[in-house]
């Protein structure tokens, strides 16, 4: 996980260069919004150190030759000036930081999410979750159901992330089905039903984060898989 906030912020500056591939920089240079270009800014260097750190041949790689780009359905991919690099990534940010994610198995996808927790309206709840997960939200108690509805919209937004399909995706075809609250190592396990990609097994995990809660969805493993943590 990167910070944006006031340090993501003043990144955006001539230091910014040396971490920046020129296309990237280009593209922050289109960027009018201060928050989107400290936080995609952050996204960026977040997948950067996770590559750094998880990818084989990749620790010594100079930031500035590697390229997060994004395909033309908005999934992200890394690329050095000669390959794009096999692996999957998945980038979030929200409220002033950014989270990436990499599976280093491309047979293997995975999302993330990062969210902030806050309630939101029944009705909203109504629209984008199916009955039995407002079931379920119901039955949490009033403090934590801004927590378990943040937790459970995001475990869908990493499901939509893995599938490589955002928000085109009906959100009610990703359910939640339970939220173990027992996290191992900081992750708690969370039970996802994914409509027509039932065939595939699903792992979904979460962790709290300050004020945020992050999500991981994980598609195409055989067994539960090993999540390694950094930074
Ligand atoms: C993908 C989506 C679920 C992102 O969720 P979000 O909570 O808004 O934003 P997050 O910060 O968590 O994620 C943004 C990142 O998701 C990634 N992303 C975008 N589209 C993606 C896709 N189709 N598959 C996988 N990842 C995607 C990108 O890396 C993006 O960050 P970047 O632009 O800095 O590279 C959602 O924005 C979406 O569906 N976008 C495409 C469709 C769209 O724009 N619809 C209009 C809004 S309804």
């Amino acid at each position: 996980m990167d910070e944006a906030g006031p340090e993501g912020a003043g990144l955006i500056s001539d230091s910014v260069d040396g971490r920046l591939s020129v296309e990237e920089w280009n593209r922050l240079r289109q960027m009018r919004f201060p928050k989107r270009r400290s936080e995609w800014l952050s996204g960026r260097l977040a997948a950067k150190k996770l590559i750094a750190m998880c990818v084989p041949g990749m620790e010594n790689v100079p930031f500035a030759k590697i390229t997060i780009a994004n395909s033309a359905t908005g999934a992200p991919y890394a690329r050095t000036a000669d390959k794009i690099l096999p692996i999957q990534l998945s980038i979030s940010h929200r409220e002033g930081w950014a989270a990436a994610s990499v599976s280093l198995n491309t047979g293997i996808g995975q999302g993330i999410d990062l969210e902030w927790v806050e309630d939101h309206p029944l009705s909203f709840y109504e629209d984008f979750f199916t009955t039995d997960e407002v079931r379920t939200l119901k039955n949490y108690a009033a403090e934590q159901r801004a927590w378990a509805g943040s937790l459970m919209w995001s475990a869908k937004e990493a499901v939509l992330k893995a599938l490589g399909q955002g928000l085109s995706v009906d959100t009610r075809a990703v359910e939640v089905l339970h939220i173990a609250e027992n996290p191992m190592d900081g992750w708690g396990n969370v039970e996802l039903r994914v409509a027509n990609f039932n065939e595939e097994r699903w792992f979904g995990f979460w962790r709290n984060q300050g004020q945020h809660v992050l999500t991981l969805a994980v598609r195409g493993a055989k067994t539960r898989p090993e999540i390694k943590q950094a930074g």
